[in-house]
């Protein structure tokens, strides 16, 4: 059964909405470790003042009874509390009375660094807002409910997947004075997954293999401009007998330059992926633009928006190579129970004496 994930949602919106295909049934969910991680995709320093309105809980409207998956589509939903100042703005259907609140004018300045001209000229939009709407990263915030679901798959069978900021010291320093000079930053993220035996993932087909799953998952996320596994970039520079991690007796590693990947599959080490994240395109004092009805030179639109989300990248990362390996691990044990599932990988790990 093929893990699968559809969302839907703007970050103005009603609301933010997943849904899951190919969970087995009988996984046991916890409402407020979803909700933590939630949390922690809000938290951070440099986030904007919407994480103050927003508290992000997760409903769940199907696919789950008494708190276990019943092996039927799961449905996630993430009200965003901010549409009810975009009421008349983001309204779904044509809006009733006078314009009100947030959102009523047209965004004719399109920012540098974000969807707005290529979305409008893609999709045909007179205003930016149609393509920022979706582009924007809020509705990472259902991704991070999915991929808290995906680590209580894993963790029936010992994975465990965590996301943090690459440690730099001063970056809160580094975000004051961006905003002291109404000006953003990015960063680098580190996600970790432990437990993971060999063979998830495959050399066999191109689009199967798992570090090219990883790696796509990770870049797909918004601001996301780099993705490394392992020593990723640093290898090129090396000679292939300091690259390469040797085979013990116990068929383990004592070094892990590869990230725990080799040949489009899982090896049995620690799976290490890395993303570098561009500063963000949101300027408070805004770039060069134009005006797409003028024709004039003008700033690009100016809007609420955070000066750097490096700590919620580790945990929407996280929550993207969470739900690849639980795809590849359901490509693997496969199973309609969890019980099915649990004793596939207990099977193969048995096999192979891992
Ligand atoms: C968690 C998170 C929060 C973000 N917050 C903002 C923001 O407040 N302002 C902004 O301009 N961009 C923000 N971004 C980045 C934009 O969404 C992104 O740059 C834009 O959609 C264009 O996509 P690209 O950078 O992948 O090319 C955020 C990204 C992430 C992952």
């Amino acid at each position: 059964m093929t893990l699968r994930l559809a969302s839907a949602g703007e970050s103005h919106g009603p609301g933010l909405v997943a849904i899951l295909t190919g969970l087995p049934a009988g996984l046991a969910l916890d409402r407020d470790a979803i909700d933590a991680d939630l949390r922690r995709r809000q938290e951070g320093y440099g986030r904007s003042p919407r994480q103050r309105i927003e508290q992000d809980r997760v409903e769940v409207l199907a696919g789950l009874r008494h708190g276990r998956t019943l092996g039927t589509p799961l449905a996630l939903v993430v009200w965003n509390r901010d549409h009810d100042n975009w009421k008349w703005g983001m309204s779904p259907w044509p809006p009733e009375g006078e314009p009100a609140g947030k959102g009523t004018k047209p965004v004719t300045l399109p920012r540098p660094g974000h969807a707005d001209l290529a979305g409008v000229l893609k999709y045909g939009h007179a205003d930016v807002r149609d393509a920022l709407e979706r582009a924007s990263a809020r509705h990472t915030a259902v991704h991070v409910a999915a991929g808290s679901v995906a680590k209580a798959l894993l963790a029936t069978i010992a994975i465990a997947v965590s996301g943090a900021t690459v440690d730099e010291p001063g970056l809160q320093a580094r975000i004051d004075e961006a905003r002291a000079d109404r000006d953003t930053v990015g960063g680098i993220v580190e996600i970790r997954a432990t437990g993971v035996p060999p063979g998830l993932g495959t050399y066999a087909a191109k689009e199967d293999r798992l570090d090219g799953r990883l790696a796509a998952a990770v870049m797909g996320i918004q601001a996301v401009k780099g993705v490394e596994i392992g020593d990723g970039f640093a290898l090129a520079g090396l000679r292939g007998s300091q690259a390469h991690d040797e085979i013990g007796p116990d068929r383990r590693r004592s070094t892990n330059h590869a990230g725990g990947l080799e040949a489009g599959m899982s090896n049995g080490e620690e799976i290490v992926v890395r993303a570098a994240m561009k500063p963000l395109p949101t300027l408070m004092k805004p770039l060069a633009s134009v005006d797409l009805v003028s024709g004039e030179p003008g700033e690009a639109l100016v809007e609420r928006s955070d000066v750097a989300a490096v700590e919620a990248l580790a945990v929407v990362a996280e929550a993207a190579v969470a739900w690849e390996l639980a795809v590849a691990a359901r490509d693997k044990f496969g199973g309609d129970a969890l019980g099915d599932f649990v004793a596939a990988y207990r099977s193969y790990v048995e096999r192979i004496q891992w």
